[in-house]
């Protein structure tokens, strides 16, 4: 610290120093609202300096009231060697401001694998998440790419890259806290670059100018600085080299993550363990995939989920929702999924169907099955608790068996949701999971849906608490309150002292919607045998192991089309592919431009759901003008003719944790231009989407990193020296290129081969019947892998996998002829160097392994 501080004297100007003194400033007073005093510093040992350019503590401002560099903190006592890495002894002799400090710590350094570390501190009995992480080994990785080093006092941690010496974490810039509900931990990053954080709503790369994000599950209408549905503390960094390295935090209560333009990070959490790891990468797809290594892969999903959903909230009555797919049957447009949201039900009450306006929805189901398309329906936490007894079995049932969140008195926690009145189930209970399974297994008898909508799941209450309010202690006036929206942990949800299963509402609340979701997970499992569709808004590191999700409540305006793609992206890193916004916009009223617009966006969600809010006017593809309609049904068709691609990039984050929707740093990390993208993405690896996010424009400006491009549709090819390029995007189209030296398939069977400048190129297809559970697992499935001449695969579901047509982008000259496994094959040759030829060609059967020779000849 010393030399850096000597070195920047030395360099800086005087203005530049003061600001980067300022950037450097540590807030000892972070509670929200406060007007600190310098007697109220003081009192806390801090440096007081008044600055204009913040009224109040807390978020968003320099902060007036900061530790000095030798504040207080832990001291280092012994360090040894273990067999898997280091155990340490820390001991704090004086006390902080905060109640209830755990002066004697331990620390454990578990050099887990050579690119993943792991910090933990299990000595106190405190509450700690309870996902599965993988088991710590027994030895120490054996060459591991980090290195750690300890300041004995005040204590810190120092995490290097071993390889190029970049700090990747520093926590002596701050003291550390370990208080029974406030644990505080700085550290500095190697840059401004920081992605993840969820779920909040922001650019892609967060801002590091004194930007706090809250995490605790809130039901809220997406906005900018505000907690939102789900809890993600895992970040992604990069470091000045284009490498790139993670930190996950397994910590589920409630926290603020305080970001500075240092740039440096603060935890502040109020409750459980210290427990982090940190992923070496080195490229950011690594990182991701060592982080879903701890916290589990993505499910595959069921193939029709990758089709085109329709929702609205308000059809009001089964006829109403059938015309809907009628209509788009009529005009051709691909459906794959109708849903209904809470209208279905009678009195808004789980597990039953209105049979006044619903009457005709298992018939709806039926039909829609018959049709080979599927029913999704909406199912909300809160169970009614005042209807008359013996007439609803959820929840009578449900009170008989103790599975619903009690108060701290021990009685049912009442609260309301839509059907007024309601208990909450305590998904923390495994009996809980079994009342569930019951509930929908009945109610799939009486209709047989396909997949489950979660909602309301932080859970949402309309009261604040219970109805009851909440008792005044601890856990809901603990002594730290990280900036929740409405300033208490109650807030819209129930009683931080409310008790469950595993502990109290305190600790498991930003749980919640993954719990539910793993109940939800394996009810559908044991009902339908085959892979479960379950989409939820409250989400938690490892959800992807059993749900996707939805961006929430946003609204049909413009910039709520540009801020889906960076949540897309966002939950992308979050191992969450199964993910996208309501197209079109939920609340307010859209326009026939935005929702064309917003179609050819969602078409390239990974999630593609077109959902409504009540009361607005309707927007479905066939409620607009012939024009309009056509446009949303054509990029509805490009988008399935897309499937095979999209369908093996999720066996990829299934198998090896990459991301679907792709940002583009992933793929191009030394170009820093690319690193704040995020009004274009990847699909895969080399699938750019550039969609036109305002309003009037019939063109969009795209940034190309370096290299040869493809024009998706025509094949006309573009050179980038890393540039933005100015793309014609009339109406009726969104912009799609193809990297040079990939190949897609297509369908039906199609692979377009874009070659690079030395005329290769690759790509590969992932094949199953689409709904088995573990295909891969089980070894019932097609790899094929394709390289320019030869495509190869293993096993018998190629057997029915036929090539039709390739085409070639990049052929420079007409080729005199083509042949494919000796066999001339017609072709046609355009001039933008696009070259289809028809072969059809099956596989011989069984195991057996397909060679596509095809051979361009000419005078090249
Ligand atoms: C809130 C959800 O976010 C929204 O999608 C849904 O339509 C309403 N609840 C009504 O169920």
């Amino acid at each position: 610290k010393t030399f850096l501080l000597a070195l920047l004297i030395f360099k800086a100007p005087n203005s530049l120093l003061i600001d980067i003194l300022i950037s450097w400033r540590f807030d000892c007073y972070p509670e929200r609202g406060v007007v600190v005093t310098e007697e109220m510093c003081h009192a806390r040992n801090c440096c007081f300096i008044q600055n204009s350019q913040a009224k109040t503590s807390g978020r968003n401002g320099v902060p007036w009231c900061f530790y000095t560099p030798e504040y207080p903190s832990y001291e280092l006592v012994s360090i040894t060697d273990t067999e898997i890495g280091k155990v340490g002894k820390l001991l704090r002799n004086k006390k902080t401001y905060y109640p209830k400090d755990i002066d004697a710590l331990q620390l454990e350094v578990l050099y887990e694998e050579d690119n993943r570390l792991h910090i933990t501190d299990p000595a106190e009995k405190r509450y700690e998440v309870p996902i599965d992480v993988p088991v710590v080994p027994k030895t120490a990785s054996s060459n591991p790419s980090y290195t750690v080093d300890f300041i004995k006092e005040p204590f810190g941690l120092i995490v290097k890259r071993t390889q190029t010496g970049t700090v990747l974490l520093n926590t002596s810039i701050a003291p550390l806290f370990y208080a029974d509900q406030f644990l505080q931990m700085s550290t500095s990053l190697p840059s401004r670059f920081i992605y993840g954080l969820g779920e909040h709503r922001s650019n892609f790369l967060h801002d590091v100018q004194w930007n706090t994000l809250t995490m605790w599950a809130r039901d809220v209408p997406p906005m900018e600085l505000t907690n939102l549905y789900g809890v993600h503390p895992f970040y992604l960094s990069m470091e000045s080299d284009g490498m790139a390295h993670g930190f996950f935090m397994l910590n589920s209560n409630a926290m603020d993550v305080a970001l500075q333009p240092a740039p440096a990070l603060t935890w502040r959490m109020i409750g459980g363990i210290l427990d982090f790891y940190v992923f070496l990468g080195p490229d950011p797809s690594s990182v991701i995939a060592q982080y879903l290594d701890v916290v589990g892969k993505p499910a595959m999903p069921i193939y029709w989920a990758l089709g085109y959903h329709l929702c609205r909230w308000g059809y009001k009555s089964s006829d109403k929702t059938w015309n809907v797919v009628k209509e788009m049957r009529n005009y051709g447009i691909p459906q794959d999924v109708q849903w209904n949201d809470i209208d279905y039900m009678d009195r808004a009450l789980d597990f039953t169907y209105d049979t006044m306006n619903f009457s005709t929805l298992p018939d709806l189901v039926k039909d829609l099955h018959k049709h080979d398309q599927h029913y999704v329906m909406i199912l909300d936490p809160g169970i009614s608790n005042s209807l008359p007894s013996g007439s609803y079995w959820p929840f009578d049932e449900g009170k008989k068996r103790g599975i619903f969140i009690n108060d701290s008195n021990g009685d049912i926690l009442t609260g309301k949701v839509w059907p007024g009145l309601t208990a909450f189930p305590d998904f923390s209970n495994p009996d809980t999971h079994e009342w569930w399974y019951q509930n929908l297994k009945s109610f799939h008898e009486k209709v047989p849906f396909d997949g489950v909508w979660i909602d309301m799941n932080e859970p949402s209450n309309f009261f604040d608490g219970s109805l009851n309010g909440c008792p005044e202690n601890e856990l809901e006036n603990p002594p730290y309150t990280p900036g929740i929206l409405g300033g208490t942990l109650k807030t819209k949800t129930v009683c931080a002292s409310a008790r469950q299963k595993i502990s109290t509402h305190y600790n498991i609340h930003n749980l919640y919607g993954l719990m539910e979701a793993k109940a939800t997970e394996s009810a559908l499992r044991k009902i339908t045998d085959k892979r479960p569709f379950v989409i939820s808004r409250s989400t938690f590191p490892s959800q992807g192991k059993y749900s996707g999700h939805w961006l929430g409540d946003n609204r049909s305006q413009w910039k709520d089309l540009a801020t889906s793609i960076p949540g897309m992206l966002t939950f992308n890193i979050l191992g969450i592919p199964l993910i996208g916004a309501d197209i079109c916009g939920f609340g307010g009223s859209t326009t026939e431009e935005l929702c064309v617009r917003w179609t050819q966006l969602g078409a390239f969600y990974p999630f593609s759901r077109n959902h409504n809010s009540i009361d607005e006017q309707d927007q479905e593809p066939t409620a607009f003008s012939p024009a309009a309609r056509i446009a949303m049904k054509e990029v509805i068709l490009l988008r399935y003719s897309l499937f095979p691609h999209l369908y093996t990039l999720f066996h990829h984050a299934h198998i090896s944790g990459h991301t679907v929707a792709t940002p583009l740093l992933f793929q191009f990390p030394n170009d820093e231009k690319t690193y704040g993208i995020d009004k274009q993405f990847l699909w895969g690896k080399s699938l750019l989407v550039t969609p036109v996010l305002e309003a009037g424009q019939d063109y969009v400006v795209g940034y190309f990193p370096k290299g040869l491009w493809y024009d998706f549709h025509t094949g006309d090819s573009l050179v980038s020296s890393g540039e933005e390029i100015n793309l014609q995007a009339p109406i009726d189209k969104i912009n799609l290129h193809l990297r040079e030296g990939s190949i897609i398939p297509t369908q039906p069977l199609n692979l377009i081969v874009s070659l690079s400048e030395d005329g290769l190129a690759k790509g590969d297809l992932y094949w199953d019947d689409g709904e088995t559970l573990d295909t891969y697992e089980k070894d019932q499935y097609a790899y094929i892998y394709f390289t320019v001449e030869q495509v190869l695969h293993n096993h018998e579901e190629a057997a029915y996998i036929t090539v039709e047509t390739v085409s070639f982008y990049g052929v420079k000259v007409e080729p005199e002829n083509v042949t494919v496994n000796s066999q001339e094959a017609a072709f046609t040759y355009r001039d933008n160097q696009v070259i289809y030829f028809n072969i059809v060609l099956g596989t011989t059967g069984y195991k057996s392994v397909m060679i596509l020779y095809i051979l361009l000849s000419g005078e090249f």
